[in-house]
């Protein structure tokens, strides 16, 4: 017993917690992730299992993105970097859903399967199914030699390493640095983005470790704000754009580590319902990173605090305009809105996490979840 109890702090590398620790390695992983693939100073992205299906991405009809859970959420930011920079229709998935519905799937169809485990039964199936209708299944995959791996034609690894903790943090990051890349290497392949533009983001990808390891730096402070908001019954979660998904993660990290109800929309959607929600006791988290939605979130922000709400911003160092808004605010630094996501989910783990603990929840552990969802 005593033994069990030193390995596991051994494991921990001095954490208390594995879900922290993970959170904490995203620098080193995001990097990992990148290391031998993109080279930004000759500006290219090297990836054989993509590569090798370059033209048929580029041909293809569409582009199904299929996951569950947090992957889901990696796969609907996808989508708009896909169809923005690649031009390609994209649609994403839950893979319970699609793998029932007797999906339309023609030759030409790319899917790409998107999991940290490569063992989720629903995800899993959905592929083999479309790969029998003649699909090319490209798995975005962080467990080497995992089913989904096995199965998928091509594709590339996250390479965040072993995830202990069962809500999903570092391997979400490496998903995104992943899918971010796949998107460039096509869209520079089809000609679709602007040389400037392909060499910039490249540059902005590879500063996105400085930038996560500054956001660390700072936990001291969403630890506070964790502090102050733990006793709320509901969170309302709110972005645009890129920054939409990462409401929904955001939410979803809160649900599984501190059980308090979350909610994740569009921002512009809360007039048609989740307003109805906001009274003085609901704290609403605000993705609002400067991109080229800001002046409407920011006017989404002023809804908020006209019905008492309490804002808590998530916003680009330096935003005066936003910070007044807000009743607690988290600075992220400035960066390109496709890779933003990357950093602005960062200290919604970390309040999640300062949350749990505050609370005296297992958040390794979370009652009723399991790391890999391997039945049904
Ligand atoms: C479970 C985990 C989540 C994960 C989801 C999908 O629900 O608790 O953290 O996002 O499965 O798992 P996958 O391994 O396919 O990414």
């Amino acid at each position: 017993q005593k033994l069990d109890l030193e390995l596991a702090a051994i494991e921990k590398g001095g954490f208390d917690h594995f879900m922290l620790k993970e959170i904490f390695e995203q620098p080193q992983t995001i990097f990992d992730c990148m290391r031998g693939r993109l080279n930004a100073v000759n500006g290219t992205i090297t990836m054989a299992g993509i590569q090798q299906y370059a033209e048929q991405i580029i041909n293809a009809n569409r582009i199904i993105i299929i996951a569950c859970g947090t992957s889901w959420h990696a796969g609907l930011v996808a989508e708009y970097i896909f169809e923005e920079l690649c031009r390609i229709n994209v649609e994403v998935e839950y893979a319970s859903e699609f793998r029932y519905r007797n999906p339309i799937i023609n030759k030409g169809d790319v899917i790409l399967a998107v999991s940290q485990s490569g063992e989720t039964a629903d995800t899993l199936v959905a592929i083999e199914k479309a790969k029998e209708k003649g699909a090319i299944i490209l798995g975005v995959v962080n467990v080497v030699g995992s089913s989904i791996a096995r199965i998928s034609h091509g594709g590339a690894y996250t390479h965040a390493g072993p995830e202990i903790g069962v809500a999903s943090t570092k391997a979400f990051t490496a998903q995104l640095v992943v899918l971010t890349m796949i998107a460039l290497k096509i869209a520079y392949i089809k000609g679709s983005i602007d040389e400037n533009r392909y060499k910039k983001l490249l540059l902005e990808l590879d500063a996105i470790p400085e930038k996560v390891a500054w956001i660390l730096n700072h936990h001291e402070q969403i630890k506070t704000i964790a502090q102050k908001y733990k006793d709320a019954r509901d969170f309302l979660y709110l972005g645009r754009g890129y920054n939409f998904p990462v409401a929904l993660e955001g939410a979803l990290k809160l649900k599984e580590i501190s059980y308090i109800h979350a909610e994740g929309y569009p921002a512009a959607e809360m007039k048609h319902g989740p307003i109805a929600l906001v009274d003085e006791q609901l704290p609403v988290v605000f993705i609002a990173s400067r991109d080229a939605f800001h002046e409407k979130i920011i006017s989404n922000m002023q809804e908020i605090k006209a019905r008492k709400g309490k804002v808590i911003g998530i916003i680009t160092e330096g935003d005066e305009t936003s910070k007044a808004l807000c009743d607690d605010f988290i600075s992220i630094p400035e960066a390109d809105e496709i890779v933003a996501p990357m950093l602005a989910v960062v200290p919604l783990q970390l309040l999640s996490y300062y949350i749990g603990v505050a609370k005296d929840c297992n958040v390794d552990q979370p009652r009723n979840l399991a790391k890999s969802v391997t039945v049904e």
